[in-house]
């Protein structure tokens, strides 16, 4: 069985996301979302709700999973068997960032490949910074994000905009 990991911070998943899983999916038997519980970075949605939606928003494609890690990524790749890893290639700006990735995790677990997909062009421009950005600033975020993802962000950013004001 082949089985890939598509990594990522998906703080939110964008629809840039859902069309490298869309296209990725098909690529292998199963394809394992791998939401990284990043310590460090302090996201917007907890890593509980990065997964719940990521699950609501893959519900009809039939061989993905979605899970939450932490600690290397060639770790989690070897605890669930997969030997791929997936990125996404927005523009040649991520290029570099990437390169050092994969070549990272090359040299910590040679028997891992990545594998790089290029964003379609409709969503090349298009990260969760600039969602959170947009929307924290009250813009339209519907072209960037699925509906459901829509909503569940408005709230947060008010949210914490009432903590920031108490
Ligand atoms: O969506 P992102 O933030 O660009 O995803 C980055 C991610 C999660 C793929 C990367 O930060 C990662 O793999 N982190 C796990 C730690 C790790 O393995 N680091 C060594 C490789 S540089």
């Amino acid at each position: 069985m082949k089985r890939a990991i598509y990594p990522g911070s998906f703080d939110p998943v964008t629809f840039g996301h859902l069309d490298v899983i869309r296209r990725s999916s098909k690529m292998c038997d199963e394809l394992i979302v791998g939401v990284l519980n990043n310590n460090s970075k302090t996201p917007l949605f907890n890593v509980q709700n990065r997964v719940k939606m990521l699950e609501d928003v893959i519900q009809d494609i039939p061989n993905v999973k979605v899970i939450a890690f932490d600690g290397l990524l060639v770790d989690f790749a070897k605890k669930m068997n997969a030997n791929v890893i997936i990125r996404g290639l927005r523009a040649v700006t991520d290029f570099e960032y990437e390169l050092q990735m994969s070549q990272t995790n090359r040299v910590l677990d040679s028997e891992i490949e990545t594998i790089f997909l290029c964003t379609t062009l409709e969503y090349s421009y298009l990260n969760s910074s600039t969602v959170k950005e947009v929307a924290f600033h009250g813009g339209d975020i519907s072209k960037f994000v699925p509906e459901e993802i829509k909503s569940l962000v408005y709230q947060k950013v008010e949210e914490l905009k009432e903590n920031s004001n108490e």
